[in-house]
């Protein structure tokens, strides 16, 4: 009987000085691969909106969009621990339709959602979701969906003033009922500082060695998405060289008569066969 990753297992990890992995997901298969290969959480992130459906970025994607995707990679993991980021505005404009948002992730087979940022609102929608049996993480330093507000894909938490700010904001996320909390594209130092003062698990992106648990977006890591490539991305794949390369021995092959051969077809059994043969030519 497999296990099932959960919030206690995670917790754990924090509790035992021990690390997690978390890559992002957004299908059935490679869900299925992420899970047999070991990976503790999945993340359908909005970051599919520019990975998967081209916009260029992640506030363009849609709650009937993320679902589609959330559905998919839930039907392909056992394992896994499945968290669905929740799309920019869909839980920002009333208490009542971020619950209602989040509570539909889950029932689409999430285990959890991820929502950026600390305002006041942001916090009574984490009291609110975990009174209500649905966990949440946290994201805070650099948050993709206040892109517009922060002016760039800039690194976050650059100072001690500014690290403390953070750490002020993670400990009411924790408050709150956040179960961990994503630090993005903030100084190691400042990670291992905000860490160190949590009880909950933090997770990395891009935000140094410190963390419980590490986070990559898996078309970065696979080298499958190449509009750019972030300092914090190891390619540990070259999938955009993999299909090309595929692609144009598929184009020349079918071009050139070689694809399929004799063992990439159907045949007719040989008495049907020699009637076919005896009317080829004549009109039906
Ligand atoms: O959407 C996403 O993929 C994310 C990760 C970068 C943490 O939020």
């Amino acid at each position: 009987m497999i296990k099932k990753v959960s919030v206690n297992t995670l917790q754990k990890y924090k509790d035992n000085g021990e690390k997690f992995s978390m890559l992002t997901a957004y299908d059935y298969s490679t869900a299925k691969y992420f899970d047999e290969a070991g990976i503790d959480v999945l993340l359908v992130g909005d970051s599919l909106s520019m990975v998967i459906l081209g916009y260029d970025s992640t506030t363009k994607v849609s709650m009937e969009e993320m679902t589609v995707f959330t559905k998919a990679v839930a039907r392909g993991a056992n394992r896994a621990f499945i968290v669905a980021d929740l799309p920019f505005m869909s839980y920002h404009t009333s208490l009542e339709s971020a619950l209602t948002n989040a509570g539909s992730m889950i029932k689409n087979g999430a285990n959890a959602v991820k929502i950026e940022g600390c305002s006041e609102h942001i916090l009574n929608v984490v009291k609110r979701c975990t009174e209500s049996g649905i966990p949440v993480m946290g994201h805070l330093g650099f948050t993709p969906q206040f892109l517009n507000t922060i002016g760039g894909y800039n690194i976050q938490g650059k100072s001690y003033d500014s690290t403390l700010a953070i750490l002020e904001q993670a400990k009411k996320l924790e408050q709150a009922g956040a179960f961990s909390v994503v630090l993005e594209m903030v100084p190691e130092e400042c990670a291992r500082y905000i860490s160190e003062n949590l009880n909950i698990p933090t997770v990395s992106c891009g935000a140094g060695r410190y963390c419980t648990g590490q986070v990559l977006v898996s078309d970065d890591m696979l080298g499958k998405y190449s509009d750019f490539k972030p300092k914090f991305v190891r390619r540990y794949a070259d999938m955009k060289s993999l299909i090309l390369d595929a692609a144009k021995q598929y184009d020349f092959d079918v071009k050139n008569g070689k694809f399929p051969a004799d063992d990439e077809v159907y045949t007719l059994p040989e008495d049907e066969l020699k009637q076919l043969e005896l009317h080829r030519g004549a009109k039906c």
